[in-house]
This record gives C-alpha cells, sequence and structure tokens, in this order.
C-alpha cells in the first residue's frame, strides 16, 4: 500500500545513491531547489531515513491521508474503513455540537482571523478563555500561545537565560528542548537528566553556581503515556530555590481531578509550578497555555519572543475554547471522562490478559511494548490490514529498538471496537513474536 511521497522517496534515494557511486554523471552541479533537496537527502541520518522509507514501501503508515471520520472514530484511507486508534482528540469534543456552534457563531462576528501579533491587539475573547481555564485549574491567571510548541519556545528562554540553569529531563517532547535550545543560545546553562529524580536534580544544581533553576519535564510521556515522578520532583526543586515546568499536553483535559492535568493530580495545586497545557488535545481547539499569575504573565508578554513576533489562536477557535470550559463544567464532561477511563482500564485490563508489555494508562495513552523497529512497523501494519489505526512509535521518537505501538483511548470508541483491537493485538503478537511479559508499569493513580 504505497503512502504519499512513496514515489519521491525512492527517486531521490535512487538519485542520492546513484551519485555518491558516480552512477550517474551529471553535467555539473545540480542547482536550485533541486539542488537543495538533494544535498538535505545526501545528509547521513536523511538518507538513513530514506532508505528505510524506500525498503518498506507501505509498512510505515506515516503520512495518511484520512477521507473519512465518525463520532465513534471510524476512518476510511484509500476506501478502507479502519478504527482510529491514532486522535488525540481523547474525549471526542471536535464532534460536540457545542463547539461546532461556538466556531460558526464567532466567525461572522470576528472573521476567521484578525491578523495582528497580541502585542498590538486581540479581540477580548482572548482575556475571556485565558480567564475561563484559569477559573478551571484553580489558577490565578493562564497565557495562551497558537500552540504548545509555541508555548515551550517562547516560555523556556523567558524563564531561563544567561546566568540560570535549565535541566530537561531527556525524554521530554522535542519542542521542550527547542525551548531549551533558545534558552541556551540566550545564555542559560542546559543540563539533560536521563533518569529525572531528586538526586539527579541535587547532582546537577550541586556542580554549577547559578541565579535562577527551572527544570522542564512532560507531565505525561507523549510516546509511552508514562508520567514521572513530579511531587518529589516539584519538592526537590523547589527545595533547591527553583521552578518546576511541566508540558502536560496529553494530561490537559484527561488526567486527575476534573482533568486538570499530572502536575495538579500530583501536586494538588499549580499555585507553584507552570504548567503547559494543550487546547488542541483532548480540547479539540487550538493552540496551548502556561498557568501564572498576573504579574508573571506581564513579564513573560515582555520576554516572549513568540508572543510578540508570532500571530494569535484565530477567535473562532477562542471561543471553542471557552466552550470547551464551558463543558468542563457539566455533568456531560465527567460522563465523558468516565467513558475515556473506563475505556482505558478495559484496553489495559485486556492487554494484561494477552501478556503484553506496556506503558501507561494513567492518560488516554498506552503503548505495548515493541523493541524492534521492523517488528514495531510490520505490527501497525498487521494490526492496520485487520481493521485497527495504532501509531508505530520508532526511533528517534523512542529510543532505537524501544519501538512501541501507541494506542490513543476515545470516550466514543465503542467497547466492542476495543474488544476487536484486543482480539487483533493477539493474533498480531504471535504472528510478529512482539516479546510477551507481565504489566511493567501499574495505573496511574489519576484514573
Ligand atoms: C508533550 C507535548 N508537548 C508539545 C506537543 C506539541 O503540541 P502542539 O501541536 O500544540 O505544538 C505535543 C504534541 O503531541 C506533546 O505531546
Amino acid at each position: 500500500m504505497p503512502t504519499r511521497g512513496q514515489l519521491s522517496v525512492r527517486s531521490l534515494i535512487a538519485r542520492v545513491t546513484g551519485r555518491r557511486r558516480g552512477v550517474e554523471p551529471s553535467a555539473g552541479a545540480v542547482v536550485g531547489l533541486e539542488g537543495l533537496t538533494e544535498r538535505l537527502s545526501s545528509h547521513k541520518v536523511t538518507r538513513l531515513a530514506l532508505s528505510f522509507l524506500a525498503a518498506n514501501d507501505g509498512l510505515h503508515l506515516k503520512d495518511l491521508g484520512l477521507e473519512e471520520m465518525t463520532d465513534d472514530r471510524r476512518a476510511k484511507y484509500e476506501g478502507r474503513a479502519f478504527w482510529n486508534f491514532g486522535s488525540d482528540s481523547f474525549l471526542g469534543l471536535d464532534r460536540h455540537p457545542r463547539v461546532h456552534e461556538a466556531i460558526s457563531d464567532a466567525l461572522p462576528e470576528w472573521g476567521s482571523h484578525n491578523g495582528a501579533s497580541r502585542a498590538f491587539s486581540s479581540p477580548t475573547l482572548t482575556d475571556e478563555a485565558e480567564a475561563k481555564l484559569a477559573r478551571w485549574l484553580g489558577v490565578a491567571d493562564t497565557f495562551i500561545f497558537p500552540s504548545v510548541t509555541l508555548a515551550n519556545m517562547g516560555v523556556l528562554p523567558a524563564i531561563a537565560g544567561s546566568g540560570d540553569l535549565l535541566i530537561v529531563d531527556r525524554e521530554s517532547h522535542d519542542s521542550v528542548h527547542q525551548g531549551a535550545r533558545l534558552a541556551a543560545a540566550g545564555g542559560a546553562r542546559l543540563e539533560q537528566v536521563v533518569t529525572p529524580s531528586p538526586a539527579a536534580v541535587a547532582d546537577v544544581m550541586h556542580r554549577s553556581v547559578a541565579k535562577g533553576m527551572v527544570m522542564a519535564i512532560d507531565g505525561v510521556y507523549s510516546m509511552s503515556g508514562k508520567t514521572p515522578p513530579l511531587a518529589d520532583l516539584d519538592a526537590a526543586v523547589r527545595g533547591l530555590g527553583g521552578t518546576l515546568y511541566v508540558d502536560d499536553a496529553h494530561g490537559t483535559g484527561v488526567v486527575g481531578p476534573q482533568g486538570r492535568g499530572a502536575a495538579a493530580a500530583a501536586l494538588g495545586t499549580l499555585d507553584n509550578v507552570l504548567m503547559v497545557g494543550s487546547l488542541s488535545k483532548a480540547f479539540s481547539c487550538l493552540g496551548g497555555f502556561v498557568t501564572c499569575t498576573p504579574d508573571l504573565k506581564t513579564v513573560l508578554k515582555i520576554r516572549s519572543s513568540t508572543f510578540i513576533f508570532g500571530g494569535p489562536v484565530p477567535p473562532p477557535y477562542l471561543a471553542a475554547i471557552c466552550a470547551v470550559c464551558d463543558i468542563f463544567m457539566t455533568p456531560e464532561y465527567d460522563r465523558l471522562l468516565t467513558a475515556l477511563r473506563n475505556r482505558t482500564r478495559q484496553l489495559t485490563a485486556g492487554l494484561d490478559r494477552l501478556g503484553l508489555s506496556y506503558h501507561g494508562g494513567g492518560a488516554a495513552i498506552v503503548s505495548v511494548v515493541v523493541g524492534d523497529i521492523e517488528k514495531t512497523f510490520a505490527a501497525g501494519k498487521s494490526l492496520f490490514d485487520r481493521g485497527f489505526y495504532v501509531q508505530s512509535a520508532t526511533y528517534p521518537a523512542v529510543p532505537i529498538n524501544g519501538g512501541l505501538l501507541r494506542i490513543q483511548v476515545n470516550a466514543n470508541h465503542p467497547t466492542t471496537a476495543i474488544d476487536g483491537l484486543l482480539n487483533a493485538l493477539g493474533d498480531v503478537a504471535s504472528e510478529v513474536q512482539i516479546p510477551m511479559r507481565s504489566r511493567i508499569e501499574p495505573l496511574a493513580a489519576s484514573a
């Protein structure tokens, strides 16, 4: 089954390898975009990735163009229907009538985009959305960005600069690392920890003198669905005079009491940490936000480049964010959250019965451990052929030979679809020889 771009992948590889062997002599250097493409394609890691794509035509299921999607996560690709276990809209709010109504009502009033950096002007809907988010989370204020990536790239350099120490958990999301690199370019000393623990924090801290200290970490790791020991880390970081910064993109709306996220669940309050939430995953809108106080927000507005020099969340989506905050205050949200957690438990209980190793389950991500890259792709493809799409997560998203079948559960998945996935996983496990083990991480307390 060819995926988009397969032909160009093959021709790129043929061109790059041909030139290296001198098989395809050229009259002169290739210039323009073709030359640029060729130069980039010949870089070691890119060439390896292209070779892998060409050799495993149709196996990797990346860059799928979905033709259809229903409320209960039935989707179509190249005319074939399947259950989609690869959607971050964990609560199915992307299909909610109140969310749709908010977008369509705001559109004629505010237009599709207000076309200015918020540093100049923005609709009052922005303040309304930030206040509603703050009320839901029980914090003094929040600060919205057009994405979590832009929040991380705007806030991390704003809170860790020259003379400061920024500790980053290696398993954090790529956008946390991008933000940290910008902070380092601005003079912060950057340290990575591989196993985040109070001892690791103290060790890094004692090796240097710093004006200020921040530790950045995910609330729910995006590939494995696991949660790090946030309460211990917060105590250690605060004990050393620093601040914990938690990218809780996958915890927002689904983990902990009232879905306030992994940080709130672990710490009880968000008063002393910076929690970054996603407005596009469980929220099913667009954007990211960071919790703060009004004074801190004023300072962040002055210090954050992605706020000053970037555009805003479009007004219809600000209205949708307000609608989702309202839904979070209704019994319907409790029902959705219960449905999501029941389905997640149904899945993890089934995996336990099958004897498959998995991570996560405290949020809506459950990742079955496969290991070998090719087996991970083969298992994903075999599940797809049986009518179930899950994401084959491989290097560099996970360590080499740390391949995972990443399953995203949805409140709207019929329970029969989860049973079907479990049956298919049982078959695929023997077909592909997925290593069997007992469960390797207990369910997080948030469920
Ligand atoms: C932990 C984490 N942070 C950030 C992001 C990026 O979010 P956005 O698409 O809003 O930039 C993701 C996306 O999956 C994520 O999992």
